[in-house]
């Protein structure tokens, strides 16, 4: 089988599609690095590399051909969910960006979404945005994971629709409910960092002239979350 290295973070990516699945939309694809592996890999899965910008649009569509995969991945240019038809996926993956920006395209294409797909979420920061789009459109958090690569602390969020209601508390979207229960080594390092950090900001905005009370007042709550969850 003819393969190509994945970066670890988009390699966990992978791993997480469902074995079921017949056809995978990797929104903000760039080099469509991830969807040309999971074809190589898989000869009957079909892919959807959707990208808003040209560039990393031609260097998927070169990426693709040189693999010769132009018949199983469908290189599409739009702004994030309008690349895909209703129903026409069964697997949405989102990587490499903020969690604002996945949150907003989950949010602005959710008509494209039948409530079937499974959505696998990569954000880089702000994870908790993507919790707060968990509670508000009923979906339910399957899966999720803290993994370092180069120094680099990385989120992996899986969601998958839910019948019945969901909802996860503050603390929950801050940390994650699954990372609480099961708590890794890069977790724990990941918000010690942040910790020491915003302890710091913390200080500081003690010190301001006309200190923002209702800010300290929520840094010194996810303080406080932080330490029950690492046991600080
Ligand atoms: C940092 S790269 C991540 C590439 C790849 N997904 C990964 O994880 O390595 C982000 C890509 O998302 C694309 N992008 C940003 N906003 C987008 C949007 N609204 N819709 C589709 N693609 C978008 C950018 O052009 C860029 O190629």
């Amino acid at each position: 089988m003819k393969t190509m290295p994945l970066s670890k973070r988009l390699n966990t990516v992978k791993q997480l599609i469902p074995k079921s699945c017949n056809v995978v939309a990797d929104i903000g694809s760039d080099h469509a690095y991830l969807p040309c592996q999971i074809c190589l890999e898989n000869p009957d899965l079909k892919a959807i590399a959707g990208e808003v910008n040209d560039g990393p649009k031609q260097a998927a569509i070169n990426h693709v051909n040189h693999w010769q995969l132009s018949d199983r991945i469908d290189v599409r240019l739009g702004d994030g969910l309008s690349v895909i038809d209703f129903g026409e996926v069964d697997c949405v993956t989102i990587a490499g960006m903020g969690g604002a920006l996945i949150t907003h395209i989950l949010t602005e294409g959710i008509s494209k979404l039948s409530g079937q797909e499974t959505l696998i979420l990569q954000p880089n920061i702000d994870t908790h945005l993507i919790r707060q789009f968990a509670n508000d459109y009923g979906y339910h958090i399957e899966y999720e994971n803290v993994l370092e690569e180069d120094g680099y602390y990385y989120d992996i969020i899986v969601l998958n629709h839910s019948e019945s209601s969901v909802h996860y508390s503050d603390k929950e979207i801050y940390l994650g409910p699954l990372m609480l229960n099961q708590p890794n080594q890069a977790f724990y390092e990941k918000w010690l960092r942040v910790y020491k950090k915003q302890q710091l900001i913390v200080d500081e905005m003690h010190k301001a002239k006309e200190p923002n009370l209702d800010k300290i007042k929520r840094f010194q709550e996810e303080l406080l979350w932080i330490e029950e969850a690492l046991d600080l």
